[in-house]
């Protein structure tokens, strides 16, 4: 078995070799990885795709071209450019993070999986990804493009999430003892570009005839997931209040809880719409967006400007800067819609 896994190594280092992909935070073959541009894009990907992330990655590398320049930024800045990722918690700790590695370790990374967890924001995942591809430590990776693989490779029918255990083990278990960043980055390009959820093209993979999967004909069936629960649908109300000199009330929310941090237009809680904040009426139009947990429809109302701001959390802010605000996709497409136009899309970092 050893063997076999070994041969399993080689094989996809040496696919890796012909086919890895060209991404802007890669080292190139033979060039020392930067743990700073390894961090930054592995909590950017997370939850989030290599197009979506290529554009932030560049803005936050040309703005903040090493850890210590990030962690002097007002976290101000910081939020608006994340603004458009999502999971804003994450751009708090990126920031709680950068601010730690600058000022306790004098801007240089731990070098280890343990090292690395002790970091604000950094799990299990991100550790090893930035402990294997920044250090070449013998750690795995496993994301969900890699429980696919490894599910169909190996034929595990036991459904996610009850298989990440033996996921993880087998994946550890294959990590050759050099070139483990490689390893980690030849099978994130192997799930998200071969061995892909609908028609893996299967006559590309190296794993080809080896795989289980593939041998049963059960390869895009894999991985089996537990039927999940259906999302609960919320409301809300998210007032759009303008003064007479086109200035908007914004809010922002709480540190903590969802999009802990950002800007938002004034809105009811999502929980119970029925807090009716600023009266008004309702324009008829409605956004709709939905977050890992739920979906929410957010009604859009017009109300009166209030003679002054309603609490230290609010603001006036001017019409034609809205889109330079840290302002989360939701209240990006709240506040589109009640522009009647998309204005707000960001300007590509
Ligand atoms: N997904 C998570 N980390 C990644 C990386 N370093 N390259 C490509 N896709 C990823």
């Amino acid at each position: 078995m050893a063997r076999e896994k070994a041969d399993l190594s080689a094989k996809l280092l040496t696919w890796y070799d012909a086919h890895r992909r060209d991404l802007p935070w890669r080292a190139k073959p033979n060039e020392l990885a930067d743990p700073y541009r390894v961090w930054l894009s592995e909590i950017m990907l997370q939850q989030t795709n290599v197009t979506t992330v290529k554009p932030y990655f560049a803005a936050f590398l040309k703005r903040w071209p090493h850890v210590k320049a990030l962690a002097a930024a007002p976290r101000e800045e910081v939020m608006q450019a994340w603004a458009g990722l999502g999971y804003y918690a994450r751009a708090r700790n990126l920031h709680a993070c950068a601010i730690h590695v600058a000022e306790k370790l004098d801007g240089i990374f731990p070098t280890t999986r343990d090292g690395l967890l002790e970091l604000p924001g950094i799990g299990p995942y991100t550790a090893g990804a930035i402990a294997a591809i920044a250090y070449d430590e013998r750690q795995a990776a496993v994301d969900g493009n890699v429980e696919r693989v490894i599910t169909r490779a190996f034929a595990l029918e036991t459904p996610l999430p009850d298989v990440k255990l033996q996921v993880r083990e087998i994946t550890q278990s294959l990590v050759p003892a050099k070139r483990a960043g490689d390893f980690a980055q030849a099978m994130m390009d192997l799930g998200s570009g071969i061995c892909t959820p609908k028609n893996p093209d299967c006559r590309l993979c190296p794993w080809e005839l080896s795989c289980q999967a593939k041998r049963l004909g059960i390869a895009e069936s894999l991985p089996r997931r537990k039927q999940k629960p259906k999302v609960p649908h919320r409301h809300g109300i998210a007032w759009w209040i303008e003064r007479a000199d086109g200035a908007v009330l914004l809010r922002r929310r709480s540190d903590k809880g969802l999009l802990g941090g950002m800007l938002e237009m004034p809105s009811s809680g999502w929980a119970d719409a029925s807090e009716n904040l600023f009266g008004g009426s309702d324009t008829g139009l409605r956004v709709t967006h939905t977050f890992t947990h739920f979906h929410l429809e957010l009604a859009i109302w017009n109300a009166a400007p209030p003679k002054k701001l309603p609490g230290p959390d609010y603001h006036w802010a001017k019409r034609e800067s809205l889109a330079n605000e840290a302002l989360p996709s939701v209240m990006r497409k709240a506040v589109a819609a009640a522009l009647g136009a998309d204005v707000l899309k960001k300007k590509k970092p």
